[in-house]
């Protein structure tokens, strides 16, 4: 599987969006690990979670170009950069400005991926508590990319409390977190929502131990 282009993203972007890193590449290569199995699920809906540069849901809508494929970000430049890298790949991505997948209809989902902000961090420093997801804040900050708040699980946390309203009945979800995100908390909380999560993938990089779950129903 290639890595989609990204040479059209300017230094200029990445002061309002998420630059393609380590994290990035463990969920390209994730997917390319698993290619055989989401073939065999014969995915309709494909969807990335925060998607920033879109260079994720880019691939994955190559591989299932029969496939709708959609992105959400609460970063409307994140939003339009997808859009640019989905276009440079000829590749359909069509994005959408909101928080997780709110207003997206119910357990539709065959694919979601998400990379999240997992950095632990105070909750003042995610400023989490007034946080609007309607301001212009979430656009010019990219503080939302990365801070995840207590245990970096502020975002995690919210999307395991929707997962079951999100994925179809086959759908599955590969998730990046870091080991300071606890693991073995995550994969409980995934078991009391009925859902089994298992370790996919990981990567040791200087200063971040990263994993890839892989979550579906029971
Ligand atoms: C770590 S970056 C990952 C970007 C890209 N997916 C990648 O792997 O390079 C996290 C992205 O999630 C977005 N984000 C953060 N909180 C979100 C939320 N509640 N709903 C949707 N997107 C969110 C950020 O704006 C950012 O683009």
């Amino acid at each position: 599987m290639e890595t989609p282009h990204y040479d059209h993203l300017t230094p200029q972007d990445y002061e309002k969006v998420y630059e393609p890193a380590e994290d990035t590449f463990l969920l390209l290569d994730a997917i390319e690990d698993n290619l055989e199995y989401l073939k065999s699920i014969q995915p309709g809906i494909c969807v990335e979670i925060g998607s920033g540069s879109g260079l994720v849901i880019t691939a994955l809508s190559q591989q299932f170009p029969n496939a709708v494929c959609l992105s959400t970000d609460i970063n409307q430049w994140a939003c339009n950069t997808t859009k640019r890298t989905a276009l440079r790949n000829q590749a359909s991505v069509d994005p959408i400005r909101t928080n997780l997948l709110d207003n997206i209809r119910d357990k539709l989902v065959d694919v979601l991926l998400f990379n999240p902000p997992y950095v632990v961090t105070t909750d003042d420093e995610l400023n989490h508590k007034e946080r609007n997801f309607d301001s212009e804040k979430t656009d010019n900050n990219l503080i939302y990319s990365w801070a995840g708040g207590v245990d970096g699980r502020r975002v995690i946390d919210a999307l395991i409390d929707k997962l079951d309203s999100i994925l179809s009945p086959n759908g599955v979800l590969y998730l990046l977190v870091l080991k300071e995100n606890n693991l073995s908390d995550i994969i409980s909380k995934f078991a009391c929502k009925q859902f089994i999560a298992v370790i996919f993938k990981e990567r040791r990089i200087p200063g971040e131990h990263l994993f890839i779950l892989k979550v579906i129903r029971f």
